[in-house]
């Protein structure tokens, strides 16, 4: 990624901004003279995350798609302006039957339905801020699923999926939405995986490294881009292998007709 600084005067909202990669990606973004809002579960540990971090904090549960579009714009009042999103709210999964539907549900609630209210909200406000980026936390599971958490890995597929089919529908626009794909990171969400990874001397990321990669993508993200995040790899773009093309029935390759493709792309 090639990264620029933002601007003076940015403001960027972080959904699950409370936890281990939203307090990361805040104090970075602090260092940097961002306005930064954290939106968080309504807990009083959460308001007092941001304060320490010198962030504001408005209260979101992501699955409510009205409260999306009231937090962005109680960031816009009270801010003047969003320049980035970040799309990071998640949950995981903990059930051992071989299909819990009811936490399949909740999961991809939180992980994919909360990342499509959180672009609905914020495009609005891109728009009249003159272009800005989405960025949202998928995860690794979202390329490889992981067969310990079927909710968890489809929602975090659809969430690169989602990433994947808006890019080229907002490019137009100067808006970039992008996903960051990290591995098992040292934060609460892996609290009970802890004392296995330990056991096993498998290596974590920790928070620090992936909000360079989530702060980077704001900047500097190719539209549609999903970036591994993974210990001792960096953030590199997962190279998407593609399908096999249509074949007419003498054998040459066909394009799809350009009536299935977004404006930008014709
Ligand atoms: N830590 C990892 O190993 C790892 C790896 C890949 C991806 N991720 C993803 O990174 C993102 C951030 O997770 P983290 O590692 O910082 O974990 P975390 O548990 O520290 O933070 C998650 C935050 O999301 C908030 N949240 C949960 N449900 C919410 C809801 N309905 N509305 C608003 N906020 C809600 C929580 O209160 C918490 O502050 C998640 O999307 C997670 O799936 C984490």
């Amino acid at each position: 990624m090639s990264v620029t600084a933002p601007a003076a005067g940015s403001v960027a909202l972080i959904t699950g901004g409370s936890g281990g990669f939203g307090r990361a990606l805040a104090g970075l973004l602090r260092e940097r003279d961002v306005t930064v809002v954290l939106a968080d579960l309504d807990r009083e540990s959460n308001r007092q995350a941001a304060s320490d971090l010198g962030a504001y904090f408005v209260a979101l549960d992501v699955t409510d798609r009205a409260a999306n579009a009231a937090a962005v714009a109680q960031v816009e009042a009270e801010h003047g302006r969003l320049d980035a999103a970040f799309l990071n709210a998640g949950i995981a999964g903990r059930s051992r039957d071989a299909l819990d539907v009811d936490e399949f549900l909740r999961v991809v609630d939180v992980d994919l339905f909360g990342v499509v209210y959180g672009t609905e909200a914020a495009l609005p406000a891109l728009r009249r801020a003159g272009g800005g980026s989405i960025v949202v936390t998928a995860s690794l599971a979202g390329l490889a699923p992981m067969a310990t958490d079927p909710g968890y890995s489809v929602a975090k597929s659809g969430a690169v999926a989602f990433v994947r089919v808006m890019a080229p529908r907002l490019v137009g626009e100067q808006i970039t939405i992008s996903a960051i794909c990290p591995g098992f990171a040292d934060t609460a969400i892996i609290d009970p995986l802890r004392a296995e990874f330990d056991a096993a001397g498998f290596p974590v990321l920790t928070a620090g490294e992936v909000a360079e990669a989530m702060a980077a993508a704001w900047m500097g993200a190719e539209p549609g881009a999903a970036y591994v995040v993974q210990p001792g790899v960096g953030a590199v773009p997962y190279a998407f292998k593609g399908v096999p093309a249509a074949r007419t029935a003498t054998g040459e390759t066909v394009a799809v007709p350009d009536a299935l493709r977004p404006p930008s792309m014709r």
